[in-house]
């Protein structure tokens, strides 16, 4: 059996989740839903990045404790998930006892292996970002990713001889050439690393919120170090030998454009230095922009995503993020754009071709859903439909995935119009045309299933198919003729009532 592995950033507590951190998790949610389809045994993990100095900070000025704080947040960030029917197989907070080990042992490691030394750091440190910059990055004396003054820090600590890895590292670009992706990024992570490396410091004295170090335990790892630890202590590093055989490094990250240096340069070479290899793939995504601008706490305008649920629903709501953002570029969110979409391609396309399906299947067969032709003129669309579905999400473009499915619901709903059943007197033709676009809302609801987690179970429902479809297993469940054919089809409600424009 196959295994999928995949993650997403962990997310820092000092705030409340927004639509864009849910972006990454739900496409993660999409692509781990299309594995288990698959029949891969999937390992699917989000979680919570609870250490560092901006926790700290976010915990004073809210009167509590910095654990307090954690507790707090990242319960809302699984009421989030909760809502938007994240299915993750673990949640990893970096406070629990398991991260800690996982840490400890990792960086021993490092440490033992040679690649820690004691030193001196001063530099300009942006909280917001956890991360130090030199004047040149800065933006008009700014941290050019938050626009906001940087702090100059001078600290002892341990430093990481990230500059002995460079060429393992454009080694290691070169002999995985899809480790990366897109190819923008890849060149973007090659070029720092060929921009020339320093040492980097992955340890902080003048704070205690973090894992202590090992070797020196009036030191705490600097959060970075320990955040990206995350991804192999759920692997069971540290705690679990056997486990982390099972699932490492055939790890696939789903990161911001904004965390890439960490993810492509930093930890691979951690992972180097630890003598575990580095993480099989990584995917980098753009931002979600509101009205042209990162969603941030100052610009006021972050957009929570229970807000989109209750005008949209769960299934509106995830199907947007899907279909509409394109995984790699930036895109802009707008709530018009997703009310368009939701109507066309929800409430018009595949609501109606439900509601017209079972309207006719009622009035001229009985309510009894006759069988698809094993030769309809649908057949070989539904063969390329899966195919470009498939590929879509092996490339992480579920936009393209789902796109090509609405082809299918398309046809369906104009070859109904050609054939006009509900003029037509009950006969094989009408049985003929009525199977075909059952057949089609069984394809569709497993293809679509990713994304629409409610309603692609209820067109199941209602067309009478009593398998649950989560136990349906590609490709066969996306292959034409799957629909028997004889059994009872509802008419029920609107599957997606109209949401006004
Ligand atoms: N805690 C670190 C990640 C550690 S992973 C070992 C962190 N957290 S974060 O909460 O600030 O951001 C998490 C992810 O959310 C990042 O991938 C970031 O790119 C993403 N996003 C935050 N705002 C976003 C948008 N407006 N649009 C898309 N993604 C955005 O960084």
């Amino acid at each position: 059996m196959a295994r999928f592995y995949v993650t997403t950033p962990i997310y820092y507590v000092n705030d409340a989740p927004h639509i864009g951190h849910a972006y990454t998790t739900v496409t993660a949610d999409g692509l781990a839903r299309w594995h288990r389809l698959l029949g891969d045994e999937v390992l699917f993990v989000t979680g919570t990045d609870e250490h560092g100095l901006k926790m700290k900070r976010a915990a004073q000025a809210n009167g509590l404790s910095p654990k307090e704080q954690a507790d707090v947040y990242s319960a809302r960030y699984e009421e989030a998930w909760a809502l938007l029917d994240i299915s993750n197989d673990d949640y990893i907070r970096t406070t629990e006892p398991r991260h800690h080990k996982a840490v400890r042992a990792l960086m021993q490691a490092v440490y033992d292996n040679g690649w820690i030394y004691p030193g001196t750091y001063s530099g300009l440190y942006c909280v917001d970002c956890e991360g130090y910059y030199t004047e040149t990055d800065l933006i008009d004396g700014l941290c050019p990713v938050h626009r906001r003054p940087v702090e100059f820090m001078t600290e002892e600590n341990y430093f990481f001889r990230l500059s002995a890895f460079a060429d393992r590292l454009v080694e290691w670009y070169s002999d995985q050439p899809g480790a990366v992706t897109p190819e923008s990024r890849r060149n973007e992570a090659l070029g720092i690393i060929k921009g020339g490396l320093q040492d980097i410091s992955v340890t902080r004295s003048t704070l205690d919120w973090g894992v202590p170090v090992p070797w020196d335990e009036d030191h705490v790892f600097y959060v970075w170090y320990d955040a990206l630890i995350n991804y192999a202590t759920v692997a069971g590093y540290g705690t679990d030998d056997g486990r982390f055989k099972k699932w490492w490094p055939a790890v696939h990250h789903l990161i911001g454009k904004d965390i890439l240096r960490f993810h492509c340069v930093y930890w691979p070479a951690l992972c180097m230095a630890a003598g575990i290899e580095p993480p099989r793939r990584v995917s980098v995504h753009g931002y979600l922009l509101v009205r042209g601008e990162k969603m941030s706490k100052t610009a006021f305008n972050q957009i929570a995503p229970a807000d989109l649920v209750a005008d949209f629903g769960v299934d509106g709501y995830r199907y947007h993020f899907l279909r509409d953002q394109s995984f790699g570029p930036d895109g802009e969110f707008s709530y018009e754009g997703m009310a368009a979409r939701y109507n066309a391609d929800l409430a018009n396309n595949l609501g109606n071709l439900l509601a017209r399906v079972s309207a006719v299947v009622a009035q001229k067969c009985g309510g009894i859903g006759p069988a698809p032709r094993p030769e309809s003129p649908l057949a070989p669309l539904a063969s390329d439909v899966y195919d470009a579905a498939a590929a879509a999400w092996e490339k992480v473009a579920p936009s393209d995935a789902l796109e090509a499915a609405w082809r299918l619901v398309r046809a369906a709903n104009a070859a109904l119009e050609e054939a006009e059943p509900w003029r037509a007197p009950p006969g094989p033709e009408v049985d003929a045309v009525l199977g075909d676009a059952l057949e089609v809302l069984r394809i569709v609801a497993v293809l679509a299933s990713p994304a629409l987690t409610r309603a692609s179970a209820e067109i199941w429902r209602r067309i009478g198919l009593t398998q649950p479809i989560a136990e349906a297993r590609l490709p066969d469940a996306g292959r034409w003729g799957g629909y028997p054919g004889g059994l009872a089809v509802e008419r029920g409600g609107p599957l997606f009532p109209r949401h006004r424009d």
